[in-house]
């Protein structure tokens, strides 16, 4: 059949890319989490021959993938009748998870208390409070472990026992944060490219996202091998316990999520790895990612050379940049913090833009 202007019914329309957004209204903000885009990155290792795409997550309302988990989980208490609308969810969060509950919980007449630590950026703590959440906010590690994480979960179940009726969706353990990645993010990957993706590659906290995408990968036969990227200093995955500067990335402590999960391959990256592929990726891309997303970037820059061409490489955005621009993005900050000058982080970026397109 032809187009009205002639074209044929199998060339795009210009608005082919808007088609999410033009089939209609959605009911609320919370039929607008997911559908998110899949971007074709010709630009980060161009002479790779591997062929890159970036799910933006960062493109959610709350802009973050965690989205996705917050909304499965509070549907889910809320199904079992353990979480009623005017109940109190009590949640650890590295900060995207508390912005996303802040909403939904909004949403639902629910009050939201969300424990995070120093590490959380101060900007996504504003945010939490603009959404009605109240931060409680962890300075001191775990006296035992010296753990942050763990502090947090501590500080959870004390509030449990404070709050009448509170209950905590724990993210590290439950179903339905996987589950939210499994039936969205991956099924997104796999459908828009028609099942064509040879490594799939994801930061890895609570590993719920690695989780689900592994298990939708497997449920469908999928020839795509994970690759979870992991911070040193964290203890996902057989890792040693050390200090981590930035969030959304790593785990103090080994998740529950954590032990039915195993990546094809562990990559790990340090803050400054987090800095340069973060970097990397707005100049030679235009997308400005959190810390996480730069460790994939890293990470990714270190295994292109080892692939073959022609293999299709799929990474999550986890989050934006914004609310990094006073770390990541900031000289200042990475000097003082991760002791590392304005010109070395220059120099190390050239050299992975270099050692992928070596290939
Ligand atoms: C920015 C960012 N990247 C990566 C992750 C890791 O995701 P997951 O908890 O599903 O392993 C998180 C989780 O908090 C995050 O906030």
């Amino acid at each position: 059949m032809n187009h009205p202007s002639g074209a044929t019914a199998r060339s795009a329309p210009a608005s082919a890319h808007l088609s999410g957004i033009l089939d209609g209204p959605v009911d609320g903000v919370s039929a607008a989490v997911g559908r998110t885009p899949l971007v074709r990155l010709a630009h980060l290792f161009p002479a790779s021959d591997v062929e890159i795409f970036a799910k933006l997550e960062s493109a959610n309302p709350g802009g973050s993938a965690k989205d996705r988990p917050a909304l499965a989980m509070v549907r889910d208490a809320l199904r079992s009748g353990r979480l009623r609308p005017g109940g109190t969810v009590v949640e650890s969060s590295s900060g995207n998870l508390g912005v996303a509950l802040a909403r939904v919980c909004r949403a639902h007449g629910i009050r939201f208390v969300c424990v995070v630590d120093l590490r959380a950026n101060v900007s996504t703590r504003a945010l939490i409070r603009a959404l009605g959440g109240e931060v409680d906010l962890v300075t001191q590690p775990d006296p035992d472990t010296g753990d942050l994480l763990t502090a947090r979960v501590h500080r959870v179940e004390e509030l449990l026992r404070e709050i009448p009726g509170a209950v905590t969706l724990g993210q590290y353990s439950n179903p339905a944060n996987p589950g939210a990645h499994h039936d969205g993010t991956m099924r997104e990957i796999a459908e828009t490219l028609d099942g064509r993706l040879d490594v799939m590659m994801s930061a890895v906290s609570t590993t719920g996202t690695i989780s689900g995408c592994a298990r939708y990968i497997r449920e469908h036969g999928l020839p795509t091998r994970t690759v979870a990227v992991d911070s040193t200093g964290s203890v996902l995955f057989g890792g040693t316990a050390g200090v981590r500067h930035l969030p959304g990335m790593g785990a103090g402590m080994v998740t529950e999520l954590s032990r039915h999960v195993e990546p094809d391959r562990v990559m790990r990256v340090d803050s400054v790895a987090c800095v340069v592929g973060a970097r990397l990726l707005a100049e030679r891309e235009g997308i400005l990612a959190g810390a996480s997303t730069g460790g994939v970037v890293h990470a990714l820059g270190t295994l292109v050379g080892e692939l073959a061409p022609g293999t299709r490489v799929a990474f999550i955005v986890h989050d934006g940049g914004g609310a990094y621009l006073d770390t990541v993005y900031d000289d200042e900050w990475v000097a003082r913090v991760l002791d590392t000058g304005p010109d070395q982080i220059a120099t190390a970026t050239a050299a992975l833009r270099d050692r992928a397109t070596r290939g």
